[in-house]
């Protein structure tokens, strides 16, 4: 469904809180730093003692995500007023931030409130918190409803229309921009949680690169989209024998942002995986909770969702984005364990599993966006099952080579409060993959799978500076939380733009770079 969605119009203003309308004036209050006395005192004869009450007798304490609201009469133009708890200041204050200010989006779009404002204070640099209250807002206000009906439907619209930000920061084009890269940093989330909420009779691999184009050329970005016949010219025999069990034919999107100003070098090469649907193959999964893979294209939507944020934000380097996209079904033509594909890279492999898919079609697309030049690699993909073991919902694995190259992807996820953690690449795990028949296998047994998956995809990728973030257990989320609607989470949009946001300290950092 293509049903176009009406972002908020969020602006910085410099007034004073009490002179701003809104129909909601949302104000984040810290553990270890309360309201001054002043605004205070303020507060307290705007609302008839209410919130001084609620402060005196801890109906709300500052802790993250809690709320307390109140209507506001006398001087304050605002119809009510929303204290929302941050917890202490400390390096994590912005992501909590974003968090708590995500739940009074929720809470706000359950009263049908539709302009708000938010006072950013706080003793991070303001800039950084109007980012982050800005995603917040944004992340917080999206909710899925585009297959609801009647008034289930009526009942879901988005809501939100505008978000003033009431900062006294003396930098405020400094504050202005954050806000914007807050802005479109969010947008591109959203659209890439649709994606993957998209059912999979819905986003087929054709609709999906059509999406993708729409989505990313809007924003400047050059887009190019391989069928099978190129695909078979180019000798990709890992994603074409992943997509032969299908009816549905397989598609490979090229987008490259090139802008004229950037430097020749580096170039940043991001690949998602996009399976739109994983039904395991041959080796077919249990059918409980089969229906979630559909959102086997999660890594390939926040890439996309990267690529229209670097795009809108004109980011001063180069980066090239490739999601191959197919269906893993089973069938009379499929692949069958056993069978041995050849790779466009050249080397072979046995299928000894042919629900271990995403490294296959991943190897043939690392191994492309090298020959496309890429200087950087960082691959995003729903891979393993084990990594879900491994760290639940709590963060996504993180591997790669060299040091300084990780260490870069660690710093984008820390400045984007996303968690990645890191998981280890030793020499054991290639050794587990080694094939008798071919050069390798495609599954390496039950030990450590999260971590084989990596070797094998390590095969592909020469000896570029390499990432591999497995987001299996962070995609989506089960159950509705406080500050984020159940479904997809469109987790690594923000941290994928932010590793172009900092090219810089990563260009020269890293070995490799610019070599051939
Ligand atoms: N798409 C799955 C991994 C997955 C599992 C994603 C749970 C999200 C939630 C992947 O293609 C897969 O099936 N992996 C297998 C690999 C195994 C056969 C070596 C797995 O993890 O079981
Ligand atoms: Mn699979
Ligand atoms: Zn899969």
């Amino acid at each position: 469904m293509n049903k176009s969605r009406s972002e908020p119009t969020v602006a910085v203003n410099t007034s004073l809180p009490a002179d701003v309308s809104a129909e909601l004036m949302i104000v984040p209050v810290f553990e270890d730093d309360p309201l001054s006395d002043a605004a205070l005192l303020e507060l307290d004869a705007a609302s008839d003692g209410e919130v001084g009450r609620a402060i005196e007798q801890q109906e709300f304490r500052p802790k993250p995500n809690e709320l307390f609201l109140t209507p506001l009469r006398g001087g304050w133009q605002a119809d009510r007023v929303a204290l929302v708890g941050v917890g202490r200041r400390d390096d994590e204050s912005a992501d909590r931030c974003r968090s708590s200010l995500a739940a009074v989006a929720i809470e706000a779009r359950r009263r049908r409130i539709t302009r708000v404002a938010c006072v950013v204070r706080g003793d991070v640099p303001a800039a950084a918190m109007a980012q982050a209250v800005a995603e917040g807002l944004l992340l917080g206000g999206f909710e899925d409803h585009r297959y609801r009906t009647g008034d289930r439907a009526e009942l879901s619209a988005p809501l939100l229309e505008t978000c003033d930000l009431l900062t006294g920061s003396e930098n405020l084009a400094d504050v202005e921009r954050a806000v914007h890269r807050g802005v479109v940093v969010a947008t591109s989330t959203n659209l890439a949680r649709e994606l993957s909420n998209e059912p999979a009779n819905v986003l087929t691999p054709a609709t999906f690169a059509e999406r993708a184009l729409a989505m990313v050329s809007e924003q400047g970005v050059d887009v190019e989209v391989l069928e099978d016949e190129a695909m078979r010219g180019l000798g990709m025999g890992m994603l074409l024998g992943v997509a032969q069990g299908a009816v549905e034919p397989p598609r490979m999107i090229v987008m490259r942002h090139t802008p004229a100003t950037a430097p020749a070098a580096p170039v940043l090469g991001l690949v998602g995986k996009g399976v739109t649907f994983d039904s395991g193959g041959i080796s077919i999964k249990p059918a409980a909770g089969m229906d979630q893979m559909k959102q086997d294209m999660a890594g390939g939507a926040a890439v996309v969702g990267a690529m229209r944020a670097i795009g809108a934000l004109q980011l001063p380097v180069r980066v090239i984005g490739v999601v191959p996209m197919t269906e893993n079904m089973p069938g009379g033509r499929a692949t069958k364990p056993g069978d041995i594909l050849t790779s466009a890279s050249g080397k072979t492999v046995e299928v000894l599993n042919t629900d271990a898919e995403g490294r296959l079609i991943l190897g043939d697309a690392l191994w492309y966006i090298r020959e496309l030049g890429a200087t950087h690699l960082v691959d995003v993909a729903t891979l393993t099952g084990a990594c879900v073991v491994a760290l639940g919902t709590a963060a996504s694995g993180l591997f790669g080579r060299p040091s300084a190259w990780s260490t870069a992807v660690q710093q984008a996820a820390a400045r984007s409060g996303e968690r990645v953690w890191p998981l280890p690449l030793y020499e054991d795990y290639a050794d587990q993959i080694r094939s008798e028949m071919a050069d390798l296998v495609n599954a390496g047994g039950r030990a450590a799978g999260a971590c084989t998956a990596a070797a094998f995809l390590q095969a592909f990728t020469g000896d570029l500076p390499w990432a591999h973030i497995d987001i299996a257990g962070t995609a989506w989320s089960d159950d509705a939380r406080p500050d984020l609607a159940k479904g997809s989470t469109g987790v690594m949009v923000r941290t994928l733009t932010e590793l172009a946001v900092m090219s810089e300290s990563w260009a020269s950092d890293t070995p490799d770079s610019g070599q051939p």
